[in-house]
């Protein structure tokens, strides 16, 4: 039965997106958030929630922001942010499944930014430019991303120029999934 996993079975649930990206931050902890500035304003108005997995997206934003913090030095600054569009970006690192609208969750950073013959490569799994010498790097974490992903029916985007930085983009599809609780309609 491959290939009949619809997302009604993958435990997709109505997410306020506000609410997870916040929780994100707070499991940054202190020391973190002492070297790193985080911001997140809210998005106003309010969001419709999508149905995703909260667990699916904290891993992702945490594995945009420890590589955003990475690839920056001097002081270190991290701008995340969430908005509802109906267009999609020119390019595309992973399609999500077509809907009328979708949430951008987004992570820039003002770090080294990517060079463009890296680029095709960073969603391979075990691909890293982060030397052995210079501590972690085993190169799985976009790859665990680009899963992650794939599973909730969901997008990527990737915008940089190398020496300014580089925006992570999470593309969440806004619908209606048969079967998930009627909260889904929800604004909050
Ligand atoms: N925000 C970013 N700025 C610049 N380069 C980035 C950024 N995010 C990812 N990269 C590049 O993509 C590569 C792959 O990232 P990925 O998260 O998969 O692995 P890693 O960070 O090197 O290792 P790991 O996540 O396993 O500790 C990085 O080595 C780096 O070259
Ligand atoms: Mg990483």
């Amino acid at each position: 039965m491959l290939g009949f996993s619809r997302s009604s079975d993958r435990n997709l649930i109505p997410c306020n997106l506000n609410t997870i990206i916040k929780n994100t931050i707070t499991l940054l902890g202190d020391r973190f958030l002492r070297e790193v500035e985080v911001q997140f304003t809210p998005a106003d108005p309010p969001l419709p929630e999508v149905p995703a997995s909260p667990d699916f997206i904290q891993q992702i934003l945490l594995n945009f922001i420890f590589n955003a913090a990475e690839a920056s030095t001097g002081h270190k600054h991290i701008i995340l942010s969430v908005t509802q569009s109906a267009q999609l970006p020119a390019t595309i690192a992973l399609k999500p499944i077509a809907a009328a609208s979708y949430l951008f969750v987004a992570a820039k950073d003002f770090g080294s930014g990517i060079a463009p013959e890296v680029m095709p490569r960073i969603f391979e799994p075990f691909f890293t430019t982060k030397s052995l010498s210079t501590r972690r790097g085993t190169g799985l974490g976009l790859s665990m991303v680009y899963e992650l992903a794939q599973q909730m029916d969901c997008g990527l985007s990737v915008q940089s120029t190398p020496g300014q930085g580089s925006t992570f983009t999470l593309i969440i599809p806004v619908r209606d999934l048969p079967g998930i609780s009627e909260k889904s309609h929800e604004y909050t």
